[in-house]
């Protein structure tokens, strides 16, 4: 692997792709973050949920086509429980795995999505209230688990998240706290209060000491994973995944990585003025983004990564990238208006960022020569949410 030079784009010293000719195997470590097991049994209790529906995974010949690689895969997240993202998946199911393990301590039982969702625990279940920080998506998933289960949730939002995302968690019962600060200064606010009150944090990103929740939220996101292995038998040669603070791509490398052999190339996607990744890659550990995390693509606005999801994405991942805001309208036109007979997609401005890391590399020779790209790659990216109150003008 020839590293290019460019501001944009950094290959990681420390990963072990069978290409390179070494081998990390996915193990323990790995496994910690992201583990494949039972993750069938999940999507078995997922469809006691009258909402779950697998959601589409759409070829784009044409693009393909015109970019030169063999194939581009779409998971659309757009169309998630109604609910317009991936993120639908992780904090409904986190709040779920810490009530039903409640329920198992108190009665050395297991119970079930159903049996909480009737409300058969309230002795257990109905004490608990929910928190976390959020630029919108992932407060409205954890809002949407405690109204599934009856429970009291508060959201913290930073100043840039749109009314209407502080709508849709409000329609589904939480209380919002505004933070006059942006998402790391939710987090912190967020800590401070649930502290005080003895309420429980669902947070989608980690810190020291707090990792079994973040890790049951990327668990949830590793259900559209399994669906993406069921919907494209050959699975892709090359990943491209955007990232806020690492759990959706930590679980899409993590389980790919677990399921193929070779795996895949990965490629971890990010604004410029919240590189944490891109940073932290350089660093060789956790580093703050160089930026002050100013970007429209609010769901991967963040300074900081989640230190849990290190040992697959700062280990496996094969490279990190950032593109530029000016991308972020015309990808999204792109997604929205296709070429021939593409399917259009709706996405929003944090949706289609994988979609504009994939261009980026295209419109360079040398960085689409390094990733290895060409006619018989297949290329898989994520539509991590639709249009959620930022409508293309
Ligand atoms: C739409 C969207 N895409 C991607 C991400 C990034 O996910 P993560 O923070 O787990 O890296 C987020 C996070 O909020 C999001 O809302």
């Amino acid at each position: 692997m020839t590293t290019p030079s460019l501001p944009w784009l950094a290959a990681n010293p420390r990963a072990r792709h069978p290409s390179s000719g070494h081998n990390l195997p996915f193990g323990r470590d790995q496994q910690f973050v992201v583990n494949p097991n039972g993750v069938p049994e999940l999507l078995e209790e997922l469809g006691q949920c009258p909402a779950h529906k697998v959601t589409p995974l759409h070829a784009l010949p044409a693009l393909a086509g015109r970019l030169g690689v063999g194939e581009i895969r779409v998971k659309d997240e757009s169309q998630r429980f109604g609910f317009g993202a991936f993120k639908a998946l992780g904090g409904v199911l986190a709040v779920y795995s810490v009530l039903s393990s409640a329920v198992g301590d108190a009665y050395h039982s297991s119970t079930t999505f159903a049996a909480l969702m009737k409300r058969e625990h309230p002795e257990i279940t109905s004490g608990y209230v929910f928190t976390t920080a959020s630029s919108g998506n992932h407060g409205r998933s954890v809002a949407a688990g405690a109204k599934l289960f009856g429970n009291r949730c508060v959201i913290f939002l930073p100043k840039f998240t749109s009314a209407d995302k502080e709508a849709a968690i409000r329609a589904r019962g939480a209380e919002v706290i505004r933070v006059d600060g942006d998402y790391d200064t939710a987090v912190a606010e967020c800590r401070r209060q649930a502290e005080a009150n003895r309420w429980t944090i669902i947070s989608d990103t980690s810190w020291e000491g707090y990792e079994q929740i973040p890790r049951s939220v990327m668990r949830g996101y590793t259900v559209l994973v399994e669906e993406i292995i069921q919907q494209w038998p050959p699975g892709p040669t090359h990943v491209f995944v955007q990232a806020g603070v690492g759990g959706l791509a930590a679980a899409v490398f993590g389980y790919l990585w677990a399921r193929y052999e070779p795996r895949p190339v990965f490629i971890v996607v990010e604004p410029e003025s919240a590189d944490c990744w891109f940073q932290s890659n350089l660093l060789g550990k956790p580093a703050l983004a160089s930026g002050n995390a100013d970007t429209v693509m609010g769901g991967l606005a963040c300074r900081e990564i989640s230190p849990v999801t290190w040992p697959v994405i700062g280990l496996g991942a094969d490279w990190f990238m950032t593109i530029a805001e000016d991308q972020v309208v015309p990808t999204r036109r792109l997604f929205a208006g296709p070429l021939k007979s593409d399917p259009a997609i709706t996405s929003g401005p944090s949706g289609c960022a994988g979609l504009a890391g994939l261009m980026r590399v295209c419109a360079d020779q040398t960085a689409f020569k390094a990733l290895g790209l060409g006619a018989s790659s297949r290329v898989l990216l994520i539509n991590s949410e639709g249009d959620l109150g930022e409508p293309l003008a």
